[in-house]
């Protein structure tokens, strides 16, 4: 092997080959970063609201937020070799993650334990709707390997939804 063959190698882009094509490439991975980074950020709020959460359902409340981000943590890893797979780069640092976001963090010192509820209501819900519209692109290019998983993270988001929303709802007043 020659000085070039080497070079070559070694600046070769990390492109796994697919047949699904370069531009299922590069929109499926495109759609699955952004995805990707919107499930760290919602970790890391999810895991704020965990540890900072207080008040007198501090127990219910803390279980149920740590429950919810190790799900959310658990769906990281396969997103990033779904991208992988379709030969496509995934995020690389937190910097990275910071510039793709959707979600947007909450640096605030005190939130009132029904806002982080209600807000992470709506975050996981429009991470749902996102993952949807990601669907779609998978729809479009045939990958149903990637389509399959969304339907799996789909429902774990509506199901985050569920217990958010109805642990915001007011309790029945005695008679
Ligand atoms: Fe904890």
């Amino acid at each position: 092997m020659n000085d070039t063959d080497t070079h070559l190698r070694r600046t070769a882009p990390l492109e796994t080959p697919t047949s699904l094509g370069a531009d299922a490439r590069r929109d499926i991975s495109g759609a699955l970063n952004a995805l990707l980074a919107d499930f760290f950020a919602l970790y890391v709020k999810t895991k704020n609201f965990h540890w900072h959460v207080s008040g007198p359902h501090f127990r219910d409340y803390h279980l149920l937020l740590d429950e919810q981000a190790d799900q959310l943590y658990a769906a990281t890893d396969p997103i990033a070799e779904r991208v992988r797979k379709l030969g496509g780069a995934a995020v690389r640092s937190i910097g990275h993650i910071a510039r793709l976001q959707r979600i947007s963090d909450n640096d605030a010192e005190y939130v009132t334990p029904l806002d982080m509820l209600a807000e992470l209501r709506e975050d996981n819900a429009r991470l749902a709707d996102r993952m949807r519209e990601t669907h779609v692109v998978c729809d479009e290019h045939h990958d149903v390997a990637t389509a399959s998983l969304l339907e799996v993270w789909i429902d774990e988001a509506e199901r985050r939804t569920w217990f958010l929303f109805e642990a915001t709802r007011p309790g029945e007043t005695p008679r």
